[in-house]
């Protein structure tokens, strides 16, 4: 029996074995095999962050910066204490968090009908890709952004306010 799974396994990826037919021990050999499935290291050193004291070191306004990275996406900080860009994203999802302070979403619906919406302390707005939409804050606000790394931080539009190589902190 095991001599048969193993065998499906490489028949598999040898591309000429039907996954449907393959029972789940023999599914899980092959999906480990195709996704190149690693196990953890033994030694296993993570890090974790403070976010107010990676806020601390930040102190340029809508500049932000790379916190951490997983799985294509990256958490981003920014301090925002102003009126941002109009502004639109083609392919990419962006979460906003309030981390200190607040401040408003300006969008647009699909008939370009203005909205508004205040995001408080402990609160987040995800803003799906393709919809026009504009930050605005009237204090200091930290905010953490979770979004593809490919995000341009003005979207569509390019200007003084384009940030296109982010530092870490
Ligand atoms: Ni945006």
């Amino acid at each position: 029996m095991a001599r048969r799974s193993i065998s499906n396994v490489q028949s598999h990826a040898a591309g000429n074995h039907n996954f449907d037919s393959c029972d789940f021990r023999q599914r899980t050999l092959i999906l480990k095999k195709r996704f190149q499935y690693q196990p953890a290291p033994r030694k296993i050193v993570l890090h974790k962050i403070n976010v107010a004291e990676k806020f601390s070191k930040i102190s340029d306004y809508y500049k932000p910066h790379i916190a951490g990275e997983l799985n294509g996406q990256m958490v981003k900080l920014v301090k925002a204490n102003t009126e941002f860009v109009w502004h639109h994203h083609d392919r990419e999802d962006e979460m906003f968090l309030v981390v200190k302070g607040r401040f408003r979403m300006d969008f647009k619906d699909a008939d370009a009908r203005e909205h508004q919406e205040w995001i408080e302390t402990g609160e987040f707005i995800i803003v799906p890709r393709g919809v026009e939409h504009r930050p605005v804050a009237e204090e200091e606000c930290w905010i953490m952004l979770f979004e593809p790394a490919s995000t341009l931080n003005t979207g569509n539009v390019i200007n003084e306010r384009t940030q296109p190589h982010l530092e870490r902190v």
